[in-house]
C-alpha cells in the first residue's frame, strides 16, 4: 500500500491492521532499538526532564526490560522450575518481563477448567477475546472446543486449559520461534504441575512444540505419543485446532475420531 500523505485515515488504520497493529500503547512512538543500545545518557536537569505522560493504558504501562531471546529464554527456565505450586507459577509468569509479547497484551492467559483434570489441553496463543477475559478457549473457537468436549462427556470442570505462549501476539498473529521459547519453560512447569494422565495438543504449532516433532497437523493428529512431563511419562496426541475446524468445517470428523480415541483413553 502507498503510504502517500493523501492516504484517507481509514486507509492507514487498515494498513495498521494489516501489518498487525491492533492497539495503541502510547501517545509517542518509542524506538526500542536505541533504548538497548544506546550509551547511559548523562543525567538531566530538572528542567530537561520531559513532564510525565499518563500510561495509554494500564497492562501496557511498564514496558519489559528488553533482553535477548538466549538470555530471556534462560530466565523463564530459572523461573519456571522455581515455582512449586500452580499458583506460584501463575504469580512468576504474571511477574515474568522476558517476552516482549507481554507490553502489547491486555492480560496474562494462564489457564482454566480444572487443575486436577485427568486430561489437558494446550493450544497456541490467546487471541482477542481470550486477552479481553483472561481466560483461555472464549472466543469461537472456545465456543467449539466446548462443544466438541461436551460431545465425549467432558467440560472445563474435567479439563484443564492452557496456551504455549500465554499472551496474545498483537493482531493474532503466530508466536515467533523465539516467543514461543521463552514461553516454553513455563508451559512445560504447568503440565508438569498439572501432572494430567492425557496431553491433548490443540493445532500444529501446539504439537510441534510440545511432541518435539517437524510434521504438520494432517499427519500428527490421530497418533498416540508418549510425553515425559518430568514427573512420569503420559500419553499426549494432537488433534485440530477449532479455529481451523470453523474455516474447515469438514476436517470435524477427523477431529471426532481424536475425541473418540481419547474418550476410549481416559475409559480404558
Ligand atoms: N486459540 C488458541 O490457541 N488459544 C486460545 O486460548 C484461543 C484461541
Amino acid at each position: 500500500m502507498d503510504l502517500s500523505p493523501d492516504l484517507s485515515p481509514r486507509d492507514l488504520l487498515a494498513f495498521y491492521l494489516d501489518a498487525g497493529v491492533d492497539a495503541l500503547v502510547g501517545e509517542e512512538p518509542v524506538d526500542r532499538f536505541a533504548a538497548v543500545e544506546a550509551p547511559p545518557a548523562a543525567p538531566r536537569t530538572a528542567a530537561q526532564r520531559p513532564a510525565p505522560v499518563a500510561p495509554a493504558r494500564p497492562a501496557a504501562a511498564a514496558a519489559p526490560t528488553v533482553i535477548a531471546p538466549d538470555e530471556a529464554a534462560m530466565a523463564a527456565r530459572a523461573a519456571a522450575k522455581s515455582a512449586a505450586t500452580l499458583d506460584e507459577l501463575r504469580a512468576i509468569l504474571e511477574g515474568f518481563d522476558g517476552c516482549a509479547l507481554k507490553a502489547t497484551a491486555t492480560r496474562t492467559v494462564f489457564a482454566d477448567g480444572n487443575p486436577q483434570a485427568r486430561v489437558m489441553l494446550v493450544g497456541e496463543a490467546p487471541g482477542r477475546d481470550e486477552d479481553i477475559e483472561g481466560l483461555p478457549f472464549v472466543g469461537r473457537s472456545g465456543k467449539l472446543l466446548d462443544q466438541m468436549l461436551k460431545a465425549i462427556g467432558l467440560d472445563r470442570t474435567s479439563v484443564y486449559i492452557a496456551n504455549i505462549v500465554p499472551w496474545r501476539p498483537p493482531g493474532n498473529r503466530t508466536p515467533t520461534p523465539q516467543e514461543s521459547a521463552i514461553c516454553l519453560p513455563f508451559i512445560l512447569r504447568q503440565i508438569e504441575l498439572a501432572d494430567p494422565d492425557i496431553l491433548v495438543c490443540l493445532g500444529g504449532p501446539s504439537a510441534q512444540t510440545l511432541l518435539n516433532i517437524k510434521d504438520g497437523i494432517t499427519k500428527t493428529r490421530g497418533k498416540w505419543f508418549t510425553f515425559d512431563t518430568g514427573k512420569r511419562e503420559i500419553r499426549a496426541i494432537a488433534t485440530f485446532h477449532p479455529a481451523f475446524l470453523l474455516r474447515s468445517p469438514l476436517q470435524k470428523r477427523f477431529a471426532w475420531r481424536d475425541l473418540l480415541a481419547i474418550k476410549k483413553a481416559l475409559d480404558s
